[in-house]
């Protein structure tokens, strides 16, 4: 009798095996065959005050949204993110979003996903894939974010007779938001011939590369008028190198930059920077929207435009009691 009860436990064990078999589960979820969707996303690391608020709002989101979200650091590497996103097509998950530290070589990867029949989201970046291995992309405009600071700058110097000397610390080297901005702010800008880019280089977006690159900068150009920096954390590393230059940020050397986190809005309230072009890193909400839809077999736009806004120190002051990042 005992014996018999063994067997028959070890019987519908064995049946369950196969019924997760069936869903193809590798030790990971089945998304497919549940309710739930299951998302898999790999972050691009967490260089900035920006990256930081993003995985907030996905992992947040996620929750509200009932998402199993399978999320991966790729800690600024784009073989980390290749691995990431391997994992979850063997992890068989519903949907794979990634924010693509780099625009170039992803098309394999891109392929295994698709022939594997999982769709993709970006999110935050473009890839120069074709479009066809991805079904929409999620986030700013980033030539339009670079154009609107260089606006500012062909507006604030509309009078001026002289040449106007600029730095520019540029993202991460190959990533679409360093690319696109250094675009739409050299368009901008091309408006006044007096607006002069002396230097630009590279501070990976992170404060202690903008600090480090902008005390270089500052030796070799001795006279600096305006920073623009690709975001708020490299703005933050420079101001404090401009500082210990012996000059004032935002009057000496005036500061543009993008973001508009909370850091950013602090020396903008402060009078240390002058200008910053919004750039939101609030995209949970609407990726864990558009993973349901396209789950569901859903049509979505191919690209999704994120709303931003611009900021002047007056604006900043206002905004900051409320800012969510
Ligand atoms: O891709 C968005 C950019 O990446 C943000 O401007 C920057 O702060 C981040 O690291």
């Amino acid at each position: 009798m005992f014996k018999r009860l063994i067997l028959a436990i070890a019987g519908v064990s064995l049946a369950l095996t196969a019924v997760t078999a069936c869903g193809g589960s590798d030790g990971g979820s089945t998304g497919s065959n549940s309710d739930t969707l299951v998302l898999g996303f790999s972050q691009v690391g967490a260089e900035s005050g920006w990256r930081t608020a993003n995985t907030l709002s996905i992992k947040e989101a996620a929750k509200t949204a009932g998402v199993d979200l399978k999320f991966s650091d790729a800690q600024q590497k784009q073989e980390n993110q290749i691995a990431a996103i391997r994992s979850f097509i063997k992890q068989k998950v519903d949907v794979i979003a990634f924010s693509p530290v780099v625009v170039t070589g992803w098309d394999a990867v891109l392929k295994e996903a698709k022939a594997a029949d999982i769709p993709v989201i970006l999110t935050d970046r473009a890839v120069d894939s074709d479009a066809s291995l991805y079904v929409t992309f999620l986030g700013s405009d980033f030539v339009e974010e670079g154009r609107k600071a260089g606006q500012w700058l062909v507006d604030e110097y509309k009078d001026a007779k002289e040449p106007v000397n600029i730095i520019q610390l540029e993202g991460t080297v190959g990533s679409a938001p360093a690319i696109d901005r250094k675009k739409g702010f050299e368009e901008a800008i091309a408006a006044n011939p007096n607006l002069k880019v002396v230097a630009s280089q590279s501070g990976d977006f992170t404060r202690a590369k903008g600090k480090e690159v902008m005390q270089a900068l500052l030796k070799a150009n001795k006279d600096v008028d305006v920073l623009f920096a690709h975001n708020d954390d490299m703005g933050l590393g420079a101001m404090q190198a401009i500082e210990e230059a012996g000059r004032t940020p935002g009057k000496d050397v005036k500061i543009v930059t993008i973001d508009a986190v909370r850091d950013g809005m602090q020396a903008l309230a402060d009078g240390k920077f002058n200008f910053i072009v919004e750039c939101s890193p609030l995209l949970g909400d609407q990726l864990m929207a558009t993973a349901k839809k396209v789950k569901a077999g859903e049509t979505v736009d191919k690209r999704i435009v994120t709303v931003e806004t611009v900021f002047d120190q007056a604006k900043a002051k206002e905004a900051l009691p409320t800012r969510k990042y």
